[in-house]
């Protein structure tokens, strides 16, 4: 009997994937590709656990262009793709609930869009349920890894 290889990932432990910045980026991308809207992506993560880089990676896979980089001040950016409009949104500096319907929050959510939310549990009851979440971490000991933990 011949004994194929098991379909994990080699840098996996348990349902835990450690990955390298070019491997979390390349992900990225393909899970882009595989986007269609409307779809809200949430991104939970300490500072600097590579939430930005992975948006990043997602909106270059689903057609976006224009340099992405991070709304932590305007707490919402807005793309262009070929398909529909992208908003990514990093809600770390959000001060209520208040704010995020001055943003226009229940438009963003019920948009034809792709919607990639950093920091999501600051709007605490107001995140739609029926949302991809996503989580990345530190790997102690481990400065170039950073473990994904997706669906
Ligand atoms: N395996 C990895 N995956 C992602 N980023 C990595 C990895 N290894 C190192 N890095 C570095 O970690 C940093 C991640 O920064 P990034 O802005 O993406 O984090 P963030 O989670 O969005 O933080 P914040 O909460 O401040 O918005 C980058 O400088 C990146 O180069
Ligand atoms: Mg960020």
């Amino acid at each position: 009997m011949t004994h194929s290889q098991p379909p994990v990932p080699s840098h996996a432990e348990g349902s835990r994937i450690a990955m390298t910045e070019p491997e979390l980026r390349a992900w990225g991308e393909s899970f882009g590709r595989a986007a269609t809207a409307p779809l809200i992506v949430t991104l939970k993560g300490d500072l600097g656990a590579g939430k930005t880089t992975l948006v990043q990676a997602i909106c270059r896979g689903y057609g976006v262009t224009q340099p992405v980089t991070s709304p932590t001040f305007a707490l919402v950016h807005e793309y262009a793709s070929p398909s529909t409009p992208v908003y990514h949104l990093d809600l770390y500096r959000l001060r209520s609930q208040a704010e995020l319907e001055g943003l226009g929050w229940d438009d963003l959510v019920s948009a034809n869009a792709l919607v990639l939310i950093e920091w999501p549990e600051r709007a605490g009851s107001l995140l739609p349920s029926g949302h991809v979440p996503i989580a990345l971490e530190h790997l102690p000991g481990a400065e170039d890894r950073r473990i994904l933990l997706a669906g």
